[in-house]
């Protein structure tokens, strides 16, 4: 009997989510608890961390998964770690549906960072009006330059104060679309955008915005995961699930 734990959190965790409760897969989608009004799955919904990989490695064996599938965000590097590690010790088997990099187009004027200090370095020291895409999660580094002028978007209102001294956020959930990413730059004046290289297309309207308006985008490179069976799209997982 198969049995998948779906860990999920973005656009391509719910359309695999939609191919499995269409093929009547027992599945569960596995969200970390961040947002405080999580998307609906077609699929039995776990909230919350595992408790690490021990937590992991209890539930799998309890509940009797058979497979794992790792559909969460590219920079989620701690839960893809845990995954691969879990994995390891159950011999349950995982596969990542991974979307591939942004590759820059003609037009795009991107500057590669390794790392979010990376990115806070190269806004550099004349103030900007920045556009920081990066959720809310790691954005104390930017308080080191508290002479840009930042602007958020948020899943969910911030219920405490803004780390950064000069920053307003707007208050939105994906998937965005390039005509409302172009008026959002235009409208709040934006000379340069902090993005992660998160790949696949929910988030790629603001890059696109970008090269139309002339933009120059601080693009910061995916941390690294330890190697494991990649997939690029849904139904090469359920290939691999029919295995
Ligand atoms: N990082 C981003 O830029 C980003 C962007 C969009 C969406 N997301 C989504 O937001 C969630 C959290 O991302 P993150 O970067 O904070 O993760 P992370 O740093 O890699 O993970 C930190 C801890 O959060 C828990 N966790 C993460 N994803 C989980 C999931 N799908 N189900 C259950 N527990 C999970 C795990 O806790 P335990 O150790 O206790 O098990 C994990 O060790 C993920 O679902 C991810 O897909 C992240």
């Amino acid at each position: 009997m198969t049995r998948v734990l779906l860990l999920g959190g973005t656009t391509e965790a719910a359309a695999m989510a939609r191919a499995l409760a269409e093929a009547g897969v027992d599945a569960v989608y596995s969200y970390a608890g961040r947002t405080e009004a999580p998307v609906a799955q077609p699929l039995p919904v776990r909230v919350g961390g595992f408790g690490g990989v021990p937590g992991l490695v209890d539930l799998l064996l309890t509940r009797r998964f058979t497979h794992i599938i790792d559909a969460t965000h590219p920079f989620a590097a701690q839960m893809s770690r845990n995954a691969v590690e879990a994995s390891r010790i159950t011999g349950v088997p995982l596969i990542a549906l991974e979307r591939e990099p942004w590759q820059a187009r003609p037009g795009d004027r991107w500057t590669h960072v390794p790392d979010i200090a990376g990115a806070v370095a190269a806004l550099g020291e004349a103030p900007r009006r920045v556009f920081l895409a990066i959720g809310r999660q790691t954005l104390a580094p930017f308080a080191a330059a508290p002479q840009h002028h930042y602007l958020l978007r948020l899943v969910d209102p911030p219920t405490e104060p803004l780390p950064l001294p000069r920053a307003e956020a707007v208050i939105a959930r994906g998937p965005f679309t390039v005509e409302g990413d172009r008026t959002l730059l235009e409208r709040h004046r934006i000379e340069v955008i902090v993005a992660k290289n998160a790949g696949g297309t929910g988030a790629e309207a603001k890059l696109i915005a970008a090269r139309e308006l002339g933009l120059p985008v601080v693009l910061i490179d995916r941390p690294v995961v330890p190697e494991r069976p990649v997939a690029r799209s849904v139904a090469d997982v359920m290939a691999w699930l029919n295995d």
